[in-house]
């Protein structure tokens, strides 16, 4: 119970990181680098924010003429909402309290919205200063009537949702046919309701902070562990601000990195020059459950090999889809796409664990397994911290390696 109440607290947490400016502006600029016109005429909404002192708000507002925005649209949460996800540090901004139409009541139970349209201030330029804000009819819950209808009206939703909402909010973007830009944690990339989208190129990966650490700010008292304080301050941003290693944009939006081709070597040229010690000294091998090749390092696909190959999921940070035609997920899973090929389960499969001892060897079906014909064989290519399985009318020893999307090459007629 103890552990379930942190580890809520740690992912409501989560839902109260703010995005950084450069982080929004390092992204958003691929997407202008492709296509200047991409927000031209576009209703964009920024839902889950917090507009007064959101990085998103501002930095969409200081560009609303640059990038020829139409309408641009707020919207926020109730601090009695906030509050009760986690109850660290709500912020009154100076926003609240100096503003004309500030209601305590109503800051507490309603959210907000924030438009910007036009020169409210006759300072010939529209930017920050124009926004107009008022109270939502409702708390400002993305799933609320109200802020539905702002999702119906808006040609591009942009947000860091809270990441403990994160299949329902793409689900709720999707059931409007939006295009989007959001933030999202990397795991979602297997969850089955994100899989099949990735798989039929109806969503990607974005340009930026693949495999990178992503910075946020927190509220005032968040706790933050140190060692993510230390490493936030290295790469510039000192105080109140934490990093994620796993978070990653998500988006519909075209960018010019999906359209890059990478250069592979060929098998041989691999088995001869690979950087990686296992893939020069044992070659590739042919899962045993799986109709497909393992492929441990992206890097490390052969130019040459036209077959079905299971990669790590890094694999889509600098996926082309002109290149490549994704298959599916292994550890397969009925609702992720059945074409895999899982060609068999084991029975009575038994884990060998490094100190010695054995259990109940279901696991074995988790993932895609090498069959090796020795131990000391299944060793030179597996860290020896990990266990290995022996399975009824298997003939050698299996080990099973992450999660891997399984790929083809495209192959020009
Ligand atoms: C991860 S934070 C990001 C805030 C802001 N978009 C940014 O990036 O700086 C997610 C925000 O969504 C709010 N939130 C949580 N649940 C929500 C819901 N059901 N509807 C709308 N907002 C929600 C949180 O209070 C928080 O302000």
């Amino acid at each position: 119970m103890a552990n379930e109440i942190l580890s809520k607290a740690k992912k409501d947490q989560n839902d109260e990181f703010y995005t950084v400016y450069d982080f929004i502006q390092k992204e958003v600029n691929d997407y202008l680098e492709y296509n200047p016109n991409v927000f031209r005429n576009k209703v964009v909404l920024l839902p889950c924010d917090d507009p007064e002192w959101s990085n998103f708000t501002k930095f969409f507002a200081q560009n609303f003429e640059n990038f020829g925005i139409k309408k641009l649209i707020s919207t926020s949460f109730s601090k009695e909402k906030k509050e009760k996800m986690y109850p660290v540090g709500y912020q009154f901004s100076i926003f609240d309290i100096d503003k004309i139409g500030y209601d305590e009541e109503k800051t507490t139970a309603n959210g907000k919205i924030f438009t910007l349209t036009r020169d409210g201030n006759s300072s010939e330029n529209v930017d920050i200063d124009d926004l107009e804000w008022k109270y939502l009819e409702g708390d400002g819950d993305f799933r609320s009537e109200e802020v539905t209808k702002l999702r119906d009206e808006a040609d591009i939703i942009v947000t860091n949702p809270p990441f403990s909402l994160f299949r329902e909010f793409v689900n709720w973007i999707y059931q409007g046919n939006k295009k989007f830009l959001i933030i999202g944690n990397k795991n979602a990339i297997t969850y089955k309701e994100i899989f099949p989208l990735i798989k039929n190129n109806e969503l990607w990966l974005g340009a930026t902070c693949n495999s990178e650490d992503m910075v946020f700010s927190v509220p005032d008292g968040a706790e933050v562990a140190p060692k993510d304080r230390e490493k936030a301050a290295k790469l510039g941003y000192v105080g109140n601000y934490t990093r994620l290693g796993n978070s990653n944009w998500f988006t519909n939006l075209d960018h010019g990195r999906r359209h890059q081709t990478q250069a592979f070597m060929t098998m041989n040229d691999n088995l001869k020059y690979s950087k990686h010690k296992n893939v020069k000294e044992n070659g590739y091998f042919h899962y045993d459950n799986y109709d497909a090749l393992d492929i441990p390092f992206v890097d490390a696909i052969p130019s040459d090999y036209e077959g079905y190959m299971g990669v790590p999921i890094t694999f889509l940070e600098k996926y082309n889809p002109d290149d490549f035609e994704i298959i599916g997920l292994a550890p397969e899973r009925a609702d992720r796409g059945k074409e895999i090929l899982q060609i068999k389960k084991y029975t009575n499969a038994i884990q060998h664990n490094p100190d010695g001892t054995t259990q109940g060897g279901n696991k074995v079906n988790d993932g895609p397994a090498i069959l090796y014909d020795s131990v000391e064989a299944l060793y030179r290519n597996v860290s020896e911290k990990k266990p290995y399985y022996t399975a009824e009318g298997v003939d050698g020893y299996l080990a099973v390696g992450y999660a891997r999307i399984i790929v083809r090459k495209r192959v020009c007629k």
